[in-house]
This record gives structure tokens, C-alpha cells and sequence, in this order.
């Protein structure tokens, strides 16, 4: 099937306005942009009448090894030939392959790596990491930041999602300072109750402000200070997009988690991950969480409770 030589703009418009998303649609042609993508190649794609257009948009990195990249492609050809989804009990002979390998592009002391779907996904294990590290419940993000749209990564992101999906953002479970501001960020973290910081290296929706001289040395010190972990929302500045893997330690920091998503796949499968340091990973050594484990495996619970 030809699926975009076939395609009939005005049907494709239709049915987005009809069964997809609405307001986005429409938005779009109030705009006068009436583009739907067809054929992606490399750093191009054509619009369904077959102009080549550039796209640097990249959609925040997803595309970093262009459309389609084809070692990415003949990668999950051949894997698909051998490999599914496989049983989440057991280890893998991919996972652990892909683990050692991201490990090894991060800096030291990062130890163990757990894999979501998406970037908000992954977003929220990071949170549920540094929560069970901590014991504490509190997140402290930046004003007008996005990590997506999943639990505590809508709430932790800007007001304009967290309100239209009731999330909790209540100051005993959220707060958001402004970027670039140590002093609103030392206020936030002395109460002691926070579990984490969480941080784009550069706030892409916040209009990508570059961190000023030691903003992020410092942010990183009073989450040492403080006890709280510090997340590094990765997903667009990571992955050689600021001329080292991860933006982050080119501002001379090591965090305690990296969040990677978009170009981890190359925009050809869904999959993302969570680096971590010994202290984040703690719960994956957690006794009681492999006995139910454990006993889910044996089909009897009760017995390793
Ligand atoms: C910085 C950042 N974090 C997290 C996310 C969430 O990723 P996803 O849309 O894959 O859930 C995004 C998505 O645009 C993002 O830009």
C-alpha cells in the first residue's frame, strides 16, 4: 500500500478533525498551515503535494539521525527476526546489551538504567526514584517547564496541562521556581522535604534561556545540601544535541538521574530511559519488591509476603 501516494488531503484533515485531535487541527488551518507530512527522508519530508521541505524541528531531537535512519531500521529488522517484547521477569539478552551501553556513554558513577515507553513515562519513574530514595514526596521543577504529560510529569510541568487534567499540584507536593534564580531555588529546598529537582538543561518551553555561569553547579550543590536528588530531564538536550552526550555535563554536573527519550529510538519505536546513580536505583535491590516479585513469578503472592 502506497499510504501517502494514496492519501486524500481533504479525507486526512476531515477525519483529524472528526476522530483525532480537534483543537490541534484547527488550530492549524485558523493558521493557514493545512500541512500534513507524507515520505520523511533523512533531514527532509514532502507534503503530501511532494514539496520537499527541511525539517528543523526536528521534533525536539526525535529526528536527530534523520528520518528513517537506516542502521536504526536494518537494527529492528533483524532484531524482530529473533526478539519480542520478551517476559519483564526475566533478564534479557537485549536489555542488559542496551543497559551496559547507555552506562557506559554516561558519566561516572551512574549505575543501572530502567526503561519506559516515552519521555513522560520515564519522566515519572525518575520521580518515583528519588521519591523512594528520599521518603519524601515533594517536587521542585522550573516555572512553565513540560516533561509531558503522564501522572507526576504533568503535574510537575506547566499550570496550562496540570489544570485541565485536575493534577496535584498542591505546594506540599509541587513547587516551581523560576530558572536561573539560586535564591528561589535554596528557598524551595531548605524546608528539607523535597525528594528531587527536576530540570531541563535548557528549558526548551520556558523559550530555551541558556543557565547562567554556575546556575547549575549551584542548583546541584543545594540539592546536596538539602538531601534532594537531582533529575536531568535529558529528552531534548541529550544525546550529542549540545556536542557531548548529555548537555548536562558540559555545564560541568553530574546528576543523580538523566531522562533520555525522543532520538533514543530515532523516532522509529517507542522507548525511552532512566539513568541512575546507586542512591536513585536503590529500590531495584529492595528486598521485599523482588520476594513480590518473586511471588508473582511462583503464582502464589502470599506465600513470600
Ligand atoms: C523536555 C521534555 N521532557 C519530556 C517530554 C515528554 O516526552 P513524551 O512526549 O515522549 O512523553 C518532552 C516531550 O516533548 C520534552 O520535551
Amino acid at each position: 500500500m502506497k499510504i501517502f501516494e494514496e492519501a486524500n488531503k481533504k479525507q486526512v484533515f476531515k477525519d483529524s478533525l472528526t476522530y483525532w485531535n480537534s483543537g490541534k487541527t484547527q488550530e492549524w488551518l485558523d493558521l493557514g498551515i493545512d500541512l500534513i507530512m507524507g515520505k520523511r527522508e533523512g533531514y527532509y519530508f514532502y507534503d503530501l503535494e511532494g514539496k520537499k521541505l527541511m525539517d528543523v524541528h526536528i521534533n525536539g531531537g526525535t529526528y536527530s539521525l534523520g528520518h528513517r535512519n537506516k542502521e536504526v531500521i536494518e537494527a529492528l529488522v533483524e532484531g524482530t527476526t529473533q526478539c519480542d517484547m520478551g517476559n519483564h521477569h526475566f533478564p534479557s539478552v537485549v536489555k542488559a546489551a542496551l543497559a551496559k551501553t547507555v552506562i557506559e556513554a554516561s558519566p561516572e558513577g551512574m549505575t543501572h538504567v530502567v526503561y519506559g515507553s516515552n519521555g513522560g513515562e520515564a519522566i515519572d519513574l525518575s520521580l518515583k526514584c528519588a521519591r523512594n530514595a528520599t521518603g519524601r514526596r515533594k517536587i521542585i521543577s522550573v516555572q512553565n517547564c513540560y516533561h509531558g504529560h503522564t501522572g507526576l510529569a504533568v503535574a510537575a510541568g506547566s499550570e496550562r496541562f496540570a489544570k485541565i487534567f485536575l493534577a496535584d499540584t498542591t505546594e506540599e507536593h509541587n513547587v516551581k521556581v523560576p530558572f536561573n534564580d539560586l535564591k528561589a531555588m535554596e528557598e524551595a529546598l531548605s524546608k528539607h522535604d523535597a525528594a528531587c529537582v527536576i530540570m531541563e538543561t535548557i528549558p526548551a518551553t520556558y523559550g530555551f534561556p541558556l543557565p547562567e555561569d554556575g546556575y547549575l553547579p549551584g542548583v546541584k550543590a543545594l540539592c546536596e545540601k538539602y538531601g534532594a536528588l537531582y533529575i536531568a530531564d535529558e529528552v531534548q538536550t541529550g544525546l550529542m544535541r549540545s556536542g557531548e552526550m548529555w548537555a548536562i555535563t558540559t555545564y560541568g554536573v553530574i546528576p543523580d538521574m538523566i531522562v533520555t527519550s525522543k532520538g533514543f529510538s530515532g523516532g522509529i519505536y517507542p522507548i525511552s530511559a532512566v539513568i541512575m546513580n546507586d542512591r536513585a536505583s536503590q529500590w531495584m535491590r529492595c528486598r521485599a519488591i523482588l520476594r513480590i516479585h518473586k511471588a508473582l513469578l511462583m503464582g502464589s503472592p502470599m506465600q513470600f509476603l
